[in-house]
């Protein structure tokens, strides 16, 4: 039997190239070799208000954009997390034994509470419940999430092990992240500090479905410094930035050469950047062009959109079925 892997990932629009690097590539792999259910949660976007139609171009750039990357809908459970309404049930009962306590003290909650003082809504708080409700329901034990999300799956075994111990079960098993790649890879941004994210704004980030011509501007944006003075001198972190983006997308030889200039004070950054606009449009290309087609063709992702939420529900109901008799809810 293969062990179940779930990832959520927030619809919260267009997914770049950390996101690729750092998480859908590997997923890519792991279908292989996992039982994956792999879900957009658009139920946990809801926390921020998006519009109707803010939600909607949301949910269907992630869903396109797996598939363009090559999440393959017949290896793997693609689905849409509000499409399983199993899922908001389990939430229910999960939050009947999360603690104000514990859910206060969540640091997701609390960089919330920092960052929309005037939406400090009761979904954030029992934001954990959720994403442990996403776990449990197919009974996962390896969740492939990055540091920040460690703690929302230590709360994940918390209530899990305590719907345990309340039903005198062991029903639930306990989930752990995981990494799948042996190297994470950290994707820097263009602006010449910290990783490429979407809240450091679109100029930062390189998305899977940019243009060529919009991936030469961002990069010819992208921040450098005055260049080097002296030889072989260490690069300072938005050169290093630069670099670490080539090294995805160049060659070993292409790399070399900029690494060279470097460091015998002949680098000019217009060329570097331009290489590396040159090398991600080639990159990038392929992927772009299967987003476009995709995004023309409803009548599929319909279709996967429905053939995903089958295999869900089909998981999820079991689940619950069992649930439901541990908890009580029984029929005269
Ligand atoms: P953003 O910071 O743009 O909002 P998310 O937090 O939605 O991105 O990230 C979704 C997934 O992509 C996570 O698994 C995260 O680890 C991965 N990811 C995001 N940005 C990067 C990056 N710059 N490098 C590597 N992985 C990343
Ligand atoms: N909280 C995750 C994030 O912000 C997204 C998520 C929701 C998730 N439910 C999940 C990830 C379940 C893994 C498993 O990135």
């Amino acid at each position: 039997m293969k062990e179940t892997v779930v990832s959520g990932i927030r619809p919260t629009g267009k997914l770049h190239l950390g996101n690729y690097f750092g998480a859908v590539t590997n997923f890519v792999k792991m279908q292989y070799d996992y039982n994956c259910f792999f879900f957009i949660a658009d139920l946990h976007s809801l926390t921020t208000h998006p519009t109707p139609q803010d939600l909607h171009g949301y949910v269907k750039h992630v869903l396109v954009e797996y598939l363009a990357c090559g999440i393959d809908p017949e290896q793997s459970t693609i689905y849409i997390q509000s499409d399983v309404p199993e899922v908001a049930e389990l939430y229910l009962y999960l939050n009947m034994n999360a603690y104000l306590g514990e859910l206060e003290r969540s640091t997701s909650f609390k960089d919330k509470i920092r960052s929309q003082p005037n939406n400090v809504n009761a979904g954030l708080l029992t934001y954990p419940a959720l994403m442990a409700a996403d776990i449990l329901i197919h009974r996962a034990s390896k969740v492939p999430v990055g540091k920040d999300q460690e703690q929302h799956l230590e709360m994940t075994r918390t209530f899990g092990n305590r719907f345990n111990r309340l039903y005198n079960s062991e029903y639930f098993v306990e989930p752990f992240a995981f990494n799948y790649a042996k190297n994470l890879v950290k994707v820097p941004g263009l602006d010449g500090k910290g990783k490429m994210s979407k809240s450091e704004g679109d100029g930062n980030c390189i998305y899977l479905s940019d243009s060529p011509e919009i991936i030469r501007k961002k990069l010819l944006r992208a921040v450098t410094d005055s260049g080097p003075s002296v030889e072989n001198q260490t690069k300072p972190e938005a050169i290093q930035n630069l670099f670490d983006l080539m090294n995805i997308v160049s060659s070993p030889d292409t790399i070399a050469h900029y690494d060279a200039l470097y460091n015998n004070v002949a680098i000019r950054y217009g060329d570097l950047k331009k290489q590396i606009a040159e090398d991600m449009i080639i990159f990038n290309s392929p992927i772009r062009e299967r987003i476009e087609e995709l995004s023309k063709d409803n009548s599929y992702l319909r279709k996967v959109a429905e053939q995903g939420a089958v295999k869900a529900r089909e998981s999820a109901q079991k689940t619950m079925k069992e649930v439901r008799a541990l908890i009580g809810f029984k029929s005269f």
